[in-house]
């Protein structure tokens, strides 16, 4: 059901003191009444996340893993199944994050068996996407999007999309301080809102959240998270920071 969101992806930030110090501060700001209806989600690196589960556990903090591989399990060196990470607890992945697709080169068609592996295991997804400076400058940024919707995730029955959270992160607005405009982002969050309509149904695109990455800091989320089809954040830099991670959930 579309719900507040608010994700902190820590990327490769944070060892294990550091990440059970963060944790702490996290939970310590978090007062039960301000969460109310919201969901609060953080994906440290993959060592860290068995104590993350553990050190979460009665609270409301939900833990994400940043990636997966698509195989149950086998001859992948360096990688981690779906099934490693729900044996964990843990009930929620990041997969398509532009890091991915730009740094490891995850393609659309790659994305879609990695959707298909995560869904077959009962993990909920964060899909990421969203297009390069490029790509907006020369007005392709519509189609830049549905086609990574289209590739990795129209294959799904209407049904599986209780399963997944959509990200939109363009690129140019990724770790560089510069933020798609409020407008900006809920012009193209009702964009996706859209095309999911136009491929499913009405019903259907009015529950999925659709969180906006890209910049989110605590002086910005209130006015993007106003926006009628923004339904939260994803954010980078600014989870790292209990004080602003907490300004940032208080936003929304
Ligand atoms: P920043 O908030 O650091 O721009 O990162 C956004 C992001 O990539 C979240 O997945």
């Amino acid at each position: 059901m579309r719900k507040n969101i608010v994700a902190g992806n820590w990327k490769m930030n944070k060892n294990l003191t550091e990440a059970k110090e963060l944790i702490k501060e996290i939970k310590k700001g978090l007062k039960k009444e301000k969460v109310k209806g919201k969901r609060v989600i953080i994906a440290p690196s993959f060592v860290n996340l068995n104590s993350a589960v553990k050190k979460t556990k009665k609270s409301v903090i939900e833990v994400a893993a940043q990636n997966m591989h698509e195989a149950k399990n086998g001859a992948f060196t360096g990688e981690v199944s779906a099934n490693m990470l729900t044996d964990l607890g843990v009930k929620t992945v990041i997969l398509g994050h532009s890091e991915r697709r730009s740094f490891f080169g995850e393609t659309n068609q790659m994305l879609a068996q990695k959707v298909d592996a995560a869904l077959a295991n009962n993990l909920e997804i964060i899909f990421c996407f969203g297009e390069q400076l490029e790509d907006r400058k020369g007005g392709k940024h519509f189609d830049v999007v549905e086609t990574q919707l289209k590739e990795s995730l129209f294959h799904l029955l209407k049904e599986n999309f209780t399963n997944i959270i959509l990200a939109y992160e363009p690129v140019w607005a990724i770790g560089t301080g510069e933020t798609a405009t409020p407008e900006q982002a809920q012009e193209m969050h009702a964009f996706i809102r859209e095309v999911l309509v136009k491929e499913y149904t009405k019903e259907m695109a009015e529950e999925v959240s659709i969180l906006y990455g890209g910049s989110v800091k605590p002086d910005n989320a209130k006015e993007i998270f106003s926006k009628q089809d923004v339904d939260g954040g994803l954010i980078g830099g600014a989870s790292l920071k209990s004080a602003d991670f907490l300004a940032i959930i208080d936003a929304i």
